[in-house]
C-alpha cells in the first residue's frame, strides 16, 4: 500500500478490511462490525473485473469517500472539452486574433476547462521536470519526509492532503514561482503582519530545483498569455488583470497518485474548485482527471492529449468576471494498477489583492455578486485547511457570495433611485 506516515496511521484501530468477491455487478453495503478493534465492512464490493476475485487490501477509513462521492465505474470521455490551438500567438498580431479570443471565451463560459496545444512551452522543460518528479517520489519515505511541509509553509513534501475533509490518495511536492512569497502572518481577518514563505528543495534529485524553476517561469509566461486572452474575451483591455500578479503567490505542485487498492472507495483527489485565478495542468498518459459538466453535472473524463496543457478557470476569475466565467468542480479517480503523475501550476495574485468583481463588468442591472475578500487570507486559510482534517468546512468563495434575495433588493433599490 501507498506508504503513510506512521504518526497518522494506527492500523489496529482504524483499518478497514475491504474485501471483494466478484459475483454480482452491484455494490452491497451493510453496517460495519467492530471486531478485534478493527472495523470490518461485511460487504462485498461486487463488480466484474476480469472474472477474477481480487482482495482490496486494507484502506484507512480517512480515505473513504461518502457513498454519493464515490466514482462510478463507467467512464464518459469528454469530447466536449475544447482543444484550442495557440499557434497564432507566435505571429506578429498575436493577441488581437478575434477567433482565438472568442474560442477561449466560449470555452470558459461553457466548460470552465479547455486544453491548449502549440502553447510555446518547450517540451524538454516539461519532460525534465516530469523525470525529476518521478525520481523524487520513488525515494523511500524517510528521504521525502526530510522536507515534509510544515503546517504554515507552502513548500515541501506532503502525503496528508485532505479535500473536503477526506484524505486524498496521493502525495505532493510544492514550490512557488517567486521565492520567497509574502503572505499574511496568520489567518486572522485584521492581520497586518506579513511573513515570507521560502522554497525548500530536497537533496535528491539534485536537478529538481533548476528544472522546477525553469518550468515555473514557462508556466508564468503561458499564464499571462491566457490571462490576456481571457481579459479580451470579457471585453476588457488585454492587460486588465496583469497588475494583480506583480507579487504573485503562484505555485507549482508535483502530484504523484500511487496505485490504489480501492479506487471505488477513495479518490486520488476529491472534488474541489481551484481557488486562484487560473490553473495550467500537465497530466501524463494514464488519465483520471474528471470535470463536472456544467450542462448536466455529469463527471467527464479529460482524455490525456500528449503535450497539451489543461487550463481551468479558478475562483478568483469567477469573482473578477462577476460569474461570467465559473470555476468548475473537478476530481481525480484513483487507479488500481498504474501510478499517475500530474503537474498543476496555480496562477495566484499578490497576497494584498482585494478580490472583487471588476467595475467594468458590473452595472446597476448586474451588480457585484461577491463581497470583496483579501486573497492572502483566503490563501493561507486554504493552505492550513488542506493540510489536516478540520471540524469545519474549509474556506470557499461561496462564503463571500451575495445572496439572490440581497441582489434582488439591491436591484430594486437601484431602479427606484433612477
Ligand atoms: C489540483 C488538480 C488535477 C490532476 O491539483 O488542484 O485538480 O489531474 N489536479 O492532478
Ligand atoms: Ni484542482
Amino acid at each position: 500500500m501507498f506508504p503513510l506516515p506512521s504518526e497518522s496511521l494506527n492500523l489496529s484501530s482504524k483499518a478497514v478490511q475491504v474485501q471483494s468477491t466478484l459475483r454480482h455487478k452491484s455494490l452491497l453495503l451493510s453496517i460495519p462490525l467492530l471486531q478485534d478493534n478493527r472495523v470490518i465492512f461485511p460487504f462485498h464490493l461486487l463488480f466484474y473485473y476480469k472474472t477474477k476475485a481480487i482482495t482490496m487490501g486494507e484502506v484507512d477509513p480517512i480515505f473513504i469517500q461518502d457513498l454519493e462521492h464515490r466514482p462510478k465505474l463507467t467512464i464518459i470521455e469528454a469530447e466536449g472539452i475544447p482543444l484550442i490551438d495557440l499557434s497564432v500567438l507566435n505571429s506578429a498580431d498575436a493577441v488581437s486574433d478575434g477567433s482565438l479570443v472568442s474560442d477561449i471565451g466560449d470555452a470558459c463560459k461553457k466548460w470552465g476547462f479547455f486544453q491548449v496545444i502549440n502553447h510555446g512551452v518547450p517540451l524538454e522543460k516539461r519532460e525534465r521536470l516530469e523525470k525529476a518528479a518521478r525520481e523524487f517520489f520513488h525515494q523511500p519515505m524517510e528521504e521525502k519526509a526530510k522536507i515534509r511541509r510544515a503546517e504554515v509553509r507552502i513548500s515541501g513534501y506532503s502525503n496528508a492532503e485532505h479535500t473536503k475533509n477526506v484524505r486524498d490518495w496521493k502525495e505532493v511536492f510544492d514550490f512557488t514561482r517567486q521565492n520567497p512569497i509574502i503572505v499574511p502572518a496568520s489567518t486572522s481577518p485584521d492581520e497586518e503582519q506579513v511573513v515570507e514563505w521560502h522554497n525548500h528543495w530536497p537533496q535528491y534529485p539534485p536537478q529538481l530545483r533548476e528544472v522546477g524553476e525553469e518550468y515555473a517561469e514557462e508556466m508564468e509566461k503561458l499564464s499571462f498569455k491566457l490571462l490576456e486572452l481571457i481579459a479580451l474575451s470579457l471585453g476588457l483591455a488585454a492587460d486588465s488583470f496583469n497588475g494583480f500578479f506583480k507579487d504573485q503567490t503562484s505555485n507549482v505542485r508535483l502530484n504523484h497518485y500511487p496505485p490504489c487498492p480501492a479506487p471505488e472507495l477513495a479518490l486520488g483527489l476529491g472534488r474541489h474548485k481551484d481557488g486562484g485565478a487560473l490553473t495550467v495542468l500537465a497530466q501524463d498518459d494514464v488519465g483520471g482527471l474528471e470535470v463536472k459538466r456544467k450542462s448536466d453535472g455529469e463527471w467527464i473524463r479529460v482524455k490525456p492529449t500528449p503535450e497539451a496543457f489543461i487550463i481551468n478557470v479558478g475562483d478568483v476569475m469567477q469573482v473578477w468576471s462577476n460569474e461570467r466565467y465559473q470555476s468548475v468542480e473537478h476530481r481525480v479517480i484513483a487507479n488500481s494498477e498504474k501510478e499517475r503523475f500530474s503537474i498543476p501550476f496555480f496562477f495566484n495574485p499578490a497576497h494584498y489583492t482585494i478580490v472583487k468583481p471588476l467595475e467594468e463588468l458590473t452595472s446597476e442591472e448586474d451588480p457585484p455578486r461577491y463581497r470583496p475578500y483579501k486573497w492572502g487570507r483566503f490563501f493561507v486559510t486554504r493552505k492550513g485547511g488542506n493540510f489536516k482534517k478540520l471540524d469545519v468546512e474549509n474556506i470557499q468563495i461561496s462564503h463571500f457570495r451575495i445572496s439572490e434575495s440581497e441582489l434582488a433588493n439591491r436591484f430594486e433599490k437601484a431602479v427606484s433611485v433612477v
